[in-house]
């Protein structure tokens, strides 16, 4: 299934936008103006949402730009790190944050008896994933095509067994994406977090000013309430490191 929540008539104002309203808006009060927004990409800054105002806040992340799927994938074994991280023989829903080309969706879909909701702000990767999904008939995915930073996960509160932030915490706003994924996590979930090594040699990845390392992933975690579980060897992965954060009551 693919659910597109920008097709619907009404536009909620986003956090981005209410965030921002103390510094460049008087702050609103009673009913809200609608936003709306011209996405607007930039080569190495990522796409900004500019609102009806001209204020301009970062939407997708930077630097997301995708190779093709197949060089994409020699990059990694999904199975290994899935089952590495502990998203396995689940039977709660899973939250992808940014699932590309689906590479980790089927893997984790097959490994829970839940729901799989894979978000993605970019029409082409909801289009790939959804294909693939259909192609392997796989029931328990939705692909949601939403823009995660501006709008959140759109789930509701502790429904979640298991959240997937891979390659993905270069955005500008980890911290938002950290403190997302622990409101819908129940309160034995866990989040899996792979990126890119922090080494010049790898053969993709953002610039290494914007990697993050596994510390840093730790501290934003525990910052948004995160117990630390683990850091992970990835089998079959040599260019990334992965951490596992649990929810404080597991
Ligand atoms: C580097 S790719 C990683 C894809 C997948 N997680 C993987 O590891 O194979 C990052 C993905 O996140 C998506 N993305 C970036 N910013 C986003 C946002 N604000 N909302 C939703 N998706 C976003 C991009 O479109 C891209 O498909």
């Amino acid at each position: 299934m693919i659910r597109n929540d920008r097709l619907t008539p009404s536009f909620k104002v986003p956090r981005a936008c209410r965030r921002n309203r103390g510094i460049h808006a008087p702050p609103l009060r009673g009913s809200l103006p609608r936003c709306r927004f011209l996405m607007v990409p930039t080569p190495w800054l990522g796409t900004w949402a500019v609102d009806h105002r001209g204020i301009a806040t970062v939407a997708k992340g930077r630097d997301s730009g995708m190779p093709s799927a197949e060089q994409w994938e020699s990059y990694f074994d999904p199975a290994g790190i899935l089952d590495s991280l502990g998203c396995h023989q689940l039977s709660g829903d899973v939250v992808e944050f940014g699932c590309g080309y689906g590479t980790f969706t089927i893997p984790a879909a097959q490994r829970t008896s839940g729901t799989v909701h894979a978000l993605d702000i970019e029409p082409e990767m909801v289009a790939a994933t959804a294909s693939r999904i259909s192609q392997a008939n796989v029931k328990n995915v939705v692909v949601d095509q939403r823009d995660f930073v501006v709008d959140g996960t759109g789930r509701a509160p502790h429904s979640a067994s298991f959240v997937l932030l891979f390659n993905i915490l270069h955005i500008e706003e980890p911290a938002a994406l950290l403190q997302e994924a622990f409101r819908v996590l129940h309160p034995r979930g866990q989040l899996g977090i792979i990126h890119w090594n922090h080494d010049p040699r790898t053969p993709r990845g953002p610039p290494l000013a914007i990697r993050p390392h596994p510390q840093q992933c730790r501290s934003w975690g525990e910052r948004a309430g995160f117990k630390w579980a683990r850091e992970v060897i990835l089998p079959g992965s040599p260019w990334h490191w992965g951490i596992v954060l649990q929810m404080p009551h597991c």
